[in-house]
C-alpha cells in the first residue's frame, strides 16, 4: 500500500471529481450581520434522527473563520439553470450577495430564490479534518421546489434535464425508436435473430425498454441517453440510452465482446456506428452523448 503522503494531491482531486454531484451553496450571517456564502459540492446528507447534513469547507476559504463560529448556516441546493450563481459563490468577489437574488429565511439565514431545497440547521458540531472543516448541522428548518438539478462531474457543470427532454420529445414522435447500449460481462448485448441489431423497445419509452428485457429474464440498469439524433430513413427520432444488464442469456440474443464492436456486422448504419464510438469511449474511460441525425452529429462529453 502507498503511504498516503507519497499520493500525487492532483490525481486524487481527478479522482475524487469521478463522483458526480449536485451543487450547493452554504450561506450564514457574520456577527455583524453580512451575509456569507460559497459554493460546495461536499453536501452530505448524515441523518434522519436527529437530522443532520454536513458540508467540507476549505481552512483556506475566506469565510472559513466566520463558518466555524457562526450558530447557524444554510444550505441552498442549486437548479440546473443557476450555473451562475454557483460561479459567483465559488468566486471572491466581495458583494456576491448583491450579485444575486435571495430571501432571509429562519434564523435570519440567506436562502438563495430558485433553489430546488433549502436547509437551515444550527451549528451542530465542527469538526477538524486535515486541511477542511467539516460542519455539522441539525436542521430547523427545510424547503423544497420542483425542477432538475445542477450537475457537477469532472469539473464540469451537467444537465440531467436535458436528457431527459429529449427522450421525451423522441417518445412523442411517430416513427421514433427507443434502444440500448447495454454492457454485460466485458461485451454489449445484442439482439440476433439472423440480423444484429441493439436490444429496441416495443414502444419508444424508457418503461416500455426495462419491462420488455425484465420479461426476458433480464434485469437493466439504465444510466443516461447515450445518443439522440433525428433519424431520416423513418422520419421520426432514435434515442438509445446507456446501461448494464445481468441475468441469463434468453434466446436470440447474444454478447458481442468490447474487442469486435468497432467491426460488428449490425444490419442498421447509425447502431454500428454508436458501437464504434462505445468502444472509443470506453477505452477512454470517459463517456459521451450523441445527438443529429443518424449520419452526421456532434458527440459532448459527459459533463462537459
Ligand atoms: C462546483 C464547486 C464545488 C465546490 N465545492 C467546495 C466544497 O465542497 N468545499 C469548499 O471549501 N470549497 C468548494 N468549492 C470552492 C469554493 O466555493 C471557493 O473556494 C470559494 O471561493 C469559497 O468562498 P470564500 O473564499 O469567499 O469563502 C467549490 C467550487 C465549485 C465551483
Amino acid at each position: 500500500m502507498t503511504d498516503p503522503k507519497d499520493l500525487d494531491p492532483k490525481a486524487l482531486r481527478q479522482a475524487f471529481g469521478a463522483f458526480a454531484t449536485g451543487v450547493t451553496v452554504v450561506t450564514t450571517r457574520q456577527p455583524d450581520g453580512t451575509p456569507r456564502g460559497f459554493t460546495a459540492n461536499s453536501f452530505t446528507s448524515v441523518s434522519l434522527d436527529p437530522p443532520l447534513l454536513l458540508v467540507c469547507l476549505a481552512k483556506t476559504a475566506h469565510s472559513a473563520d466566520t463558518f466555524a463560529a457562526a450558530p447557524h448556516f444554510a444550505v441552498n441546493i442549486l437548479s440546473e439553470d443557476q450555473k451562475a450563481v454557483s460561479g459567483l459563490f465559488a468566486s471572491r468577489a466581495p458583494d456576491k450577495f448583491a450579485q444575486c437574488a435571495w430571501t432571509p429565511g429562519p434564523a435570519d439565514m440567506p436562502l438563495i430564490d430558485g433553489a430546488l431545497a433549502t436547509f437551515t440547521c444550527a451549528n451542530h458540531q465542527l469538526v477538524d479534518a486535515g486541511d477542511h472543516l467539516i460542519l455539522i448541522g441539525r436542521i430547523h428548518d427545510f424547503a423544497t421546489a420542483e425542477g432538475q438539478p445542477l450537475g457537477y462531474f469532472r469539473g464540469n457543470y451537467f444537465s440531467v434535464g436535458i436528457e431527459k427532454d429529449l427522450a421525451e420529445a423522441a417518445a412523442a414522435t411517430k416513427g421514433s425508436r427507443l434502444g440500448a447500449v447495454l454492457a454485460c460481462n466485458g461485451g454489449v448485448l445484442l439482439k440476433d435473430d439472423g440480423k444484429l441489431c441493439l436490444p429496441l423497445a416495443p414502444q419508444p419509452t424508457l418503461d416500455s425498454l426495462t419491462a420488455s428485457l425484465t420479461a426476458q429474464g433480464l434485469m437493466p440498469e439504465i444510466d443516461f441517453v447515450y445518443a439522440a439524433f433525428d433519424d431520416r430513413s423513418t422520419g421520426g427520432h432514435a434515442v438509445y440510452y446507456h446501461g448494464t444488464v445481468h441475468g441469463t442469456l434468453p434466446n436470440g440474443y447474444r454478447i458481442l465482446p468490447l474487442a469486435d464492436l468497432a467491426s460488428a456486422a449490425l444490419a442498421n448504419p447509425a447502431e454500428a456506428q454508436m458501437l464504434c464510438r462505445y468502444a472509443e469511449d470506453f477505452r477512454n474511460g470517459s463517456f459521451s452523448i450523441y445527438h443529429g441525425t443518424e449520419t452526421t452529429g456532434q458527440t459532448r462529453q459527459l459533463g462537459a
